[in-house]
């Protein structure tokens, strides 16, 4: 089962297709592998996950001293029920082994942040896209297959065109944050960058 997964790596493309056509196959698969519940109640605060690096993590199983022995390695496989986030609205879950080879079982989540909560916008494997209408499995295959999925900013995937203060600003001005302080001059600054970058990426008629 490895071989597939190792070409799909090296090619994202043929990935996409096979991604299309092996839809029953991993179906199959996933009918020993229960999937973690997982729902709108499943999202919190950013920053009262772990922080690691400059990204922050959990475990939806409890096992979050696993998660974040991986983490800080910056390498290996990471363990079932491993939430993963950058920004706010994109989430990275850990599904149990096999029920969803081609991505490594990970599953991708676009999430609507508010004071009022969480919101799944979008969940899937192969077919979730960002607010860019970018595909989080397109690009995060590209990770060499020892990082599983994870990017950062030179595991092989392209790089994206924000900067680390500006997902700083996002992670410290998340809504759902009981106990936000007040934003920074730097911060803002960041997220005025930020907003015409995202302008210029989705047109005016887009921007939210
Ligand atoms: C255009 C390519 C691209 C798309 C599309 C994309 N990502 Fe990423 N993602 C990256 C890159 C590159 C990083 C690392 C950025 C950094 O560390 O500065 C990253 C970082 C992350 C991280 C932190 C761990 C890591 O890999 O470094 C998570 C979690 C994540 N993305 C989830 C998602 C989800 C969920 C989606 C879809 C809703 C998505 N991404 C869409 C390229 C992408």
């Amino acid at each position: 089962m490895t071989l597939p997964a190792r070409v799909s790596r090296l090619l994202p493309l043929a990935a996409l297709l096979c991604a299309a056509a092996m839809t029953g196959s991993s179906r199959v698969a996933a009918a020993d592998a229960k999937p973690i519940p997982v729902d709108d109640s499943s999202f919190k605060c950013i920053t009262e996950m772990h922080a690691v690096r400059h990204f922050f993590v959990d475990n939806l199983l409890g096992d979050v001293e696993a998660t974040l022995a991986v983490a800080r390695q910056g390498r290996g496989d990471y363990p079932v029920g491993s939430v993963l986030q950058l920004v706010p609205n994109e989430v990275m879950i850990k599904q149990p082994k096999g029920f969803s080879p081609v991505t490594r079982d990970w599953e991708f989540f676009f999430v609507d942040v508010s004071e009022q909560g969480s919101k799944i916008y979008r969940r899937g494997f192969a077919d979730v896209n960002n607010r860019f209408g970018g595909n989080c499995f397109a690009c995060h295959v590209k990770a060499r297959p020892e990082f599983d999925f994870v990017c950062e900013t030179d595991h092989g995937c392209d790089p994206v065109p924000f900067t680390r203060e500006m997902f700083g600003a996002l992670q410290r001005t998340d809504p759902r944050c009981k106990n936000r302080a007040p934003v920074s001059a730097a911060d803002a600054q960041a997220l005025k960058q930020l907003g015409e970058l995202v302008k210029s990426m989705t047109g005016d008629a887009k921007t939210n």
